[in-house]
């Protein structure tokens, strides 16, 4: 069904450092781009329609008109298809070219784990099919697209995800304000770990909201404590203290515990992880599952990825990706 694929672009996953859910409310966080990536490959299609296939989740089909056509992966195809095909529409809006265009995705970021993957994707997939019609949209318009796909995703989006697979690099940012860029001093030494526990980051969002509507003398404060921790962080990233930056994250962890996104199957891999000598450890993304990551000195890296896999987690060191989203060659 896909036919020659002419233009392709890959975005990194993210891990969010500190800050996560707090920065829905405003507050600064810190999010760092990751050397894995989601690709996506567009090529234009003689009739109109929009055509799109995820590799590895098996699922594809066709949009034609306001009409979504399964062609694998039964219930769930339209529901994951459609926040790209938002994406793609938005481009193929911009250009002035009546034509139908087929998109093929592939990706090596777990789905569902808080790493960013949807934000990825969408940018992938935005930037190749503006390729493709000869758009050179800029880093902007990309970012704008992929937030609009990333609202489909979840109602209220902070904006933290499409931000970083954008740009790259090590952002502090902020809802209102967007971004500045994190010199940071030496390297950040970190092992993942993934829960395997599907979770969605908008019935998490929708839960803290619920929970800060129904405390909000307790709950406003917790969420201000997080986004010091965020500026507290900058400085320790910048003077390349690992020491702070673990106990930061312990205590940042403490605080998503507190606001209720925190479960088992991550507390099972945090706990594994500081008992295997880590700096500090806490949960990444939206929580509830998904995935966790541990700071640990060098030479202490492949004895927590050793903890997190016995106590059931699936782990992987990372390393920081500069680049944000990206033509292919
Ligand atoms: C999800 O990766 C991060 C959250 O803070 C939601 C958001 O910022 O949009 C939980």
């Amino acid at each position: 069904m896909v036919q020659l694929l002419g233009v392709t672009a890959s975005a990194p996953a993210k891990i969010i450092l500190f800050g996560e859910h707090f920065v829905v409310y405003g507050e600064p966080a810190i999010v760092l781009a990751i050397d894995i990536r989601a690709y996506a490959s567009a090529d234009m299609r003689k009739d109109k329609r929009v055509y799109v296939k995820s590799v590895d989740l098996g699922i594809s089909g066709f949009f034609e008109e306001k009409k979504f056509h399964e062609e694998c992966g039964g219930q769930t195809a339209r529901r994951t298809l459609e926040p790209l095909k938002i994406a793609i529409q938005k481009v193929l809006d911009r250009s002035k070219m009546d034509v139908g265009v087929s998109v093929k995705v592939r990706s090596a970021i777990p789905v569902a784990a808080g790493l960013g993957s949807s934000a990825a994707v969408a940018a992938a997939v935005a930037t190749a099919v503006g390729q493709l019609l000869d758009l050179e949209l800029s880093k902007e318009e990309i970012l704008h697209i992929s937030y609009e796909a990333e609202r489909f995703v979840h109602g209220t989006p902070s904006g933290i995800d499409p931000t970083i697979s954008t740009y790259g690099g090590v952002l502090l940012y902020r809802k209102d304000k967007g971004f500045t860029q994190v010199k940071v001093k030496g390297e950040i030494p970190l092992v993942i770990g993934d829960t395997r526990v599907k979770r969605s980051t908008g019935d998490l969002v929708a839960s803290l909201r619920k929970r800060r509507k129904q405390y909000p003398s307790m709950i406003k404060p917790l969420l201000k404590i997080g986004g010091k921790i965020a500026l507290r962080a900058v400085k320790s990233l910048e003077t390349g203290d690992l020491y702070t930056l673990g106990n930061l994250m312990d205590i940042n962890h403490g605080l998503l515990c507190a606001v209720g996104v925190s479960d088992i199957s991550l507390e099972g891999l945090v706990y594994a992880a500081r008992g295997a000598d880590a700096l500090g450890a806490k949960l990444t993304g939206a929580g509830g599952g998904g995935c966790m990551i541990a700071l640990a000195k060098p030479n202490k890296l492949a004895q927590i990825v050793d903890a997190i896999e016995r106590a059931g987690g699936r782990a992987f060191v990372v390393g920081m990706a500069d680049e944000g989203v990206r033509i292919e060659d």
